[in-house]
């Protein structure tokens, strides 16, 4: 492979570059989130130095004149199916799309085959990961029953976010649907467990109502409100008892949300961007089964509580779910259709678009995927532009738009809920390690993704 000339004057130098004329997204705790044009000095390790006043060597400077620099962004919640399920997707191709999508750091999801649930397999991701990962990443461990030994040794891996539990059965072999094992896993956790919430009871009862043709209309009616409500006061109520942390995924309900801002000492959550995109039932009746996703896609009245939410602060990551399935499963007749759908290559598109449509700000939409992360899952180094912070950047063009399109995608899957939609917001490039990795469409570099870690 040729690597694009940008790559090749980087590569293993840990010389000084610098950024100038663009703007800059910082913090601060005295200022909080403010733009700014001062120049950044960073070598491969870190940031070495922001603002004027920098008399050290230097070996190049970019103007990135009209553009935005962000601190890279972190996707929290992708499922990259390795090992296991590799025809949809894999480390290769998912971290690429992440590449391609702005996004620098990954955290992968345990619901592979088999599931990450013992320190082996943790490790075995992490062999899988070296030198073909596009992006930074750390994989979850799946907490799960009968692996209930191995939760100590498991959260002591400072890669790792942590343990992730499913309540409800969704795609892959993981699920705790007792409450024994789930008061089990919570108490032997010491970090914060992060949580599917459905009810499987209550789905088990409600697929049994299902005609026999149905129409994947009926999927947020099979995976209730109820279901997830209920999911989420069981999780809250128990962590509360055992004086536990956890953080709730892909919330959907006005009811869970309602419910979340009186916990906030015990639990943070998620929203995804389909669910603040797309609403039922048009959903469903324009994109069918590629838009079936767990928990569901509902109502506007339900969306607009999540925009609540992003809004007011409460919601304190944004993760894509990228859950890929070939078009060909896709296909398959409503319910035997996979949920899921891959997000991790128009994340930041789609979300740039909301901003530039007033629904949010550029800040709060980058302290969701930042500091946020940062703040829930207690990860090191990253997440600012501050000085001895890694140099992991985004960097965007608010004004640009496109079109997202099937061809585009890197994603082994090949196609995207979002094809056909022109944004507002562009991914320029995206830097990890001080090295451009992507530029304009092209991934540049080989795989340069390391593993990161958590205090
Ligand atoms: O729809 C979903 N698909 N939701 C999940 O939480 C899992 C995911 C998958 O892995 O396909």
């Amino acid at each position: 492979m040729t690597y694009h000339p940008f790559y090749i004057i980087h590569q293993n130098m840990n010389k000084v570059i610098s950024f100038t004329d663009c703007e800059v997204l910082l913090w601060s705790s005295s200022k909080g989130w403010h733009r700014d044009t001062l120049p950044i000095y960073f070598d491969t390790e870190k940031i070495i130095h922001i603002g004027l006043g920098y008399a050290g060597p230097l070996h190049k400077n970019y103007s990135l004149k009209g553009l935005t620099l962000l601190p890279g962004l972190i996707d929290s919640q992708v499922h990259f199916r390795e090992p296991g399920f590799t025809h949809k997707e894999d480390l290769e191709t998912g971290t690429k799309a992440a590449a391609l999508g702005g996004i620098t750091t990954i955290f992968e999801m345990p619901n592979t085959q088999p599931a990450t649930t013992t320190v082996e397999l943790l490790n075995d991701k992490y062999e899988r990961a070296k030198n073909r990962s596009h992006v930074n990443y750390a994989f979850y461990s799946g907490g799960a029953k009968g692996f209930e030994d191995e939760i100590s040794n498991l959260e002591a891996d400072k890669r790792s976010p942590g343990l992730k539990i499913f309540l409800g059965s969704s795609f892959g072999p993981m699920l705790v649907d007792d409450d024994i094992t789930l008061s089990q896993i919570l108490s032997k956790s010491q970090r914060r467990v992060t949580v599917h919430c459905e009810d499987e009871a209550i789905l088990n009862q409600n697929k049994l109502k299902l005609g026999s043709h149905p129409s994947v209309t009926e999927h947020p009616h099979w995976r209730s409100p109820e279901s997830c409500l209920l999911a989420t006061q069981k999780l809250v109520h128990l962590a509360k008892k055992l004086n536990k942390k956890v953080h709730v995924l892909h919330v959907t309900t006005r009811e869970e949300v309602d419910f979340l801002k009186k916990h906030q000492d015990t639990a943070t959550f998620e929203v995804l961007p389909q669910h603040l995109t797309f609403y039922a039932p048009d959903c469903y009746l324009n994109l069918g089964t590629l838009v079936q996703q767990n928990p569901p896609i509902r109502e506007l009245h339900h969306q607009i509580s999540l925009w609540e939410a992003i809004n007011s602060g409460l919601v304190k990551t944004l993760g894509s779910d990228h859950a890929p399935h070939t078009l060909d499963e896709k296909k398959k007749p409503y319910p035997l259709s996979p949920s899921g759908m891959p997000g991790v290559q128009t994340l930041v598109p789609i979300l740039l678009n909301h901003v530039a449509n007033g629904k949010l700000t550029l800040e709060r939409f980058v302290e969701l995927m930042t500091l946020g992360v940062v703040n829930t899952f207690g990860l090191l180094n990253k997440g600012l532009i501050q000085k001895n912070f890694h140099s992991d950047f985004t960097c965007v063009d608010l004004k640009k738009s496109h079109t997202l399109l099937n061809e585009k995608m890197a994603s082994k899957c090949g196609w995207t809920p979002f094809h056909g939609m022109t944004v507002q917001g562009y991914v320029h490039q995206t830097w990890i390690h001080g090295t451009c990795i992507m530029q304009e469409g092209e991934i540049i570099s080989p795989p340069l993704g390391q593993s990161v870690l958590f205090n």
